[in-house]
């Protein structure tokens, strides 16, 4: 495929106020903070409680507009990713873009934990084929945010260790910079996979077949991720950073050994937000830029797989 010429230029998180430990749940659910560690990575997460979707979305994206040091009046577009928004109706995207007062074109996507890559993709699309003006340097803002917490039944040990709610933002901004860019893109469905993991339509509680997800996500993952980099021509090997969705650490390990990617390449930051879905992928690539992980010229693989069950991969060369 062709290289679009871009870079993602600032980044944003948010996390509810409240914050619950494997022994906070263990406090009224039968698990314990052993099994759940073993079986997951996961120590803590953050639940919102006063804190809605467009609220956590928000706050991200005035973190990365900010660290982008770009105003909201100049962005050209913003997608959110979320299945968990506000209401049906507008898109949270439309409550971001109201809230920073700009007349940016807004809307979401939801791929549930795959979104944010779909929203990327999605962006970068838009704004390098000129739909949104033939201006080179044009600039998108793309969030994923998700309360999958109000998905889960709180009596329901299987889903409710798994997930926390939470948001993070990133500025997408085209043009020449240094050959940084877009290098490889892949996404795919599963049509098999979709009674695995689902709220059901006459349902309130996000149903799970967990060995199922487990391994659709580890097939899946490896699959995207491989074809992103053989479009770009890059073997795994020369990936400096994976950053996957932050599902599972035996879902991570399992993806990272299949591929070939050193564990010590390998971004992981869910032990203490556990899966935020949409928000998993931003929030960890906030974690790298914030942590200095990320330097000039490198090669950065995002990795998502989720509900449906999609996955979606994007090869970033990283700018100086
Ligand atoms: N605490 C204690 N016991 C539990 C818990 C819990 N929180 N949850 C389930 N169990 C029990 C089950 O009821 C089952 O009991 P049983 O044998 O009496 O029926 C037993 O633990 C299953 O134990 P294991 O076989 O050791 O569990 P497994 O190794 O399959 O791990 C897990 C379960 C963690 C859910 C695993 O299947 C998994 O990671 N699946 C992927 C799920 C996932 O990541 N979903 C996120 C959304 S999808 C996405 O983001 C891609």
């Amino acid at each position: 495929m062709t290289a679009l010429a871009c870079r993602l230029t600032g980044f944003g998180a948010a996390l509810p106020a409240r914050r619950e430990t494997n022994d906070d749940l263990a406090a009224h659910l039968d698990t314990s903070d052993a099994w759940i560690r073993t079986r997951t990575g996961i120590a803590a997460r953050h639940v919102a409680v006063a804190e809605s979707t467009s609220d956590l979305a928000i706050a991200a994206a005035l973190e990365a507009l900010a660290d982008a040091d770009v105003a909201p009046a100049d962005l050209d577009l913003i997608v959110v990713a979320t299945s968990t928004p506000d209401s049906a109706c507008p898109a949270t995207a439309a409550r971001v873009a109201a809230a920073l007062d700009t007349p940016a074109a807004a809307f979401d996507i939801n791929g549930a934990c795959t979104g944010f890559v779909h929203a990327l993709a999605v962006a970068s699309s838009l704004l390098g084929v000129g739909a949104l003006g033939d201006r080179g340097d044009r600039l998108a803002l793309v969030v994923g945010a998700d309360r999958y917490r109000s998905l889960t039944d709180p009596a329901d040990r299987t889903t409710t260790v798994l997930f926390g709610d939470g948001a993070g933002a990133a500025v997408l901004r085209t043009g020449d910079h240094h050959g940084a860019g877009l290098l490889g893109l892949d996404l795919r469905g599963d049509p098999d996979g979709l009674a695995a993991l689902q709220v059901r339509p006459d349902a309130r509680w996000l149903h799970m077949d967990g060995p199922e997800v487990f391994r659709r996500a580890v097939r899946s993952l490896v699959s995207s991720a491989g074809s992103a980099l053989e479009r770009a021509g890059v073997a795994a090997g020369d990936v400096d950073r994976f950053i996957p969705h932050q599902a599972n650490v035996r879902i991570v390990d399992a993806v990272a050994g299949r591929l070939g990617i050193a564990a010590d390449r390998v971004e992981l930051d869910l032990v203490d937000r556990a899966n935020t879905s949409a928000a998993s992928i931003p929030l960890a690539l906030h974690s790298a830029v914030r942590g200095g992980r990320l330097q000039a010229d490198d090669r950065v693989l995002l990795g998502a797989v989720g509900a449906g069950m999609g996955a979606g991969s994007v090869l970033l060369r990283w700018p100086r």
